[in-house]
C-alpha cells in the first residue's frame, strides 16, 4: 500500500510573510484531521521561504514536509543563481521538483539536465519529484505513450532502480487551464509510467508514488486519485489558498481512510 502524497507547488508565488500566514492558516484548517501516518503533505514554496517555513514547521512539530521547486546538480562553485542539494537539505527540504514542464519549456531544460538534477537530489538524500507530461498536440496525435516513454527513458538515466523517487504525470494541457484530465486518462498515463519504471526497477516500481497534476481542486482530487496507479497529486493554483489545499488533503484523507 503506497501512502498518498499531496504536494503543493506554489511556483513563483507567495512572499515570506505570505508563506508564513499560509502555513498558520493551513495548520488551523487541518489540525486534528491529517497526520503523516495517513497522507504525506509536501509544500514547495519559492526558495526564499524555505528556511523560515522550516523553522516554524520544526518548532511546532507540524506533520508537513518541505520541498523545493528546483536545484542544480553541483554542490558548490561558480554557478550564478543556482542552488545546491546541500543548501536545500540544510533548509529542512526533503523533496525537490525536477523537470517541471514550465522549466522544460520556458527555460529549455532537457531531460539530460533533469536526470542530473534528480541524481544530485538522491545523492544528497532528497527525494526528486520527476515531472513528465505531454502537450495537447501530442495527445491529439495519439502519441502520449511514446512521449511519456521517451521522457522517462531520458530523465531516469540517473536512477539505480531502487532509490526513492516520485514521478508526477502533468499533462501540459491540464496545467492552469481548469481542464483536468479524466480519472481514466490519469490512471492510463500513470499505469504507463509504472510499467516503464518496472523496466529499470523491477522490484521497486510498485513502491514508487506516481502523482497526477493539472487543475486539481478539492472537488476533483479524490476522483482523480481513484485509479490504482495514482498515488497523489501535485497541485498548483488550488494550493495557493490554504483552505483549498486543506480541502484536497481532507478529500483524499477521507477516501483513504474508507478504503
Ligand atoms: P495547476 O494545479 O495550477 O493546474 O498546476 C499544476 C502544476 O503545474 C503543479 O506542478
Amino acid at each position: 500500500m503506497r501512502k498518498p502524497l499531496l504536494a503543493a507547488n506554489w511556483k513563483m508565488n507567495q512572499t515570506v510573510s505570505e508563506s508564513l500566514d499560509w502555513l498558520a492558516d493551513f495548520n488551523r484548517e487541518i489540525a486534528g484531521v491529517l497526520n503523516n501516518k495517513d497522507v504525506d503533505a509536501v509544500f514547495c514554496p519559492p526558495f526564499t521561504a524555505l528556511y523560515p517555513l522550516h523553522q516554524v514547521i520544526a518548532s511546532q512539530k507540524m506533520d508537513i514536509c518541505l520541498g523545493a521547486q528546483d536545484l542544480f546538480w553541483q554542490e558548490a562553485g561558480a554557478f550564478t543563481g543556482e542552488i545546491s542539494p546541500g543548501m536545500l537539505a540544510e533548509c529542512g527540504v526533503s523533496y525537490v521538483i525536477c523537470g517541471h514542464s514550465e522549466r522544460r519549456t520556458l527555460l529549455q531544460e532537457s531531460s539530460e539536465m533533469i536526470s542530473k538534477k534528480c541524481g544530485a537530489a538522491v545523492a544528497a538524500g532528497l527525494v526528486p519529484i520527476l515531472c513528465v507530461g505531454e502537450t495537447l498536440s501530442i495527445r491529439e496525435g495519439g502519441l502520449t505513450q511514446e512521449w511519456l516513454e521517451a521522457q522517462l527513458y531520458e530523465s531516469l538515466d540517473f536512477w539505480d532502480g531502487k532509490s526513492e523517487i516520485v514521478v508526477a504525470y502533468e499533462p501540459i494541457w491540464a496545467i492552469g487551464t481548469g481542464q483536468a484530465a479524466t480519472a481514466a486518462d490519469a490512471e492510463a498515463a500513470c499505469a504507463i509510467i509504472r510499467d516503464n519504471l518496472r523496466e529499470k526497477g523491477a522490484g521497486f516500481a510498485d513502491q514508487v508514488r506516481i502523482l497526477y497534476g493539472g487543475s486539481v481542486t478539492p472537488e476533483n482530487a479524490a476522483e482523480l486519485m481513484s485509479g490504482a496507479n495514482v498515488d497523489g497529486a501535485l497541485v498548483g493554483g488550488a494550493s495557493l489558498k490554504a483552505a483549498a489545499f486543506a480541502g484536497i488533503c481532507r478529500a483524499v484523507f477521507a477516501e483513504n481512510s474508507q478504503g
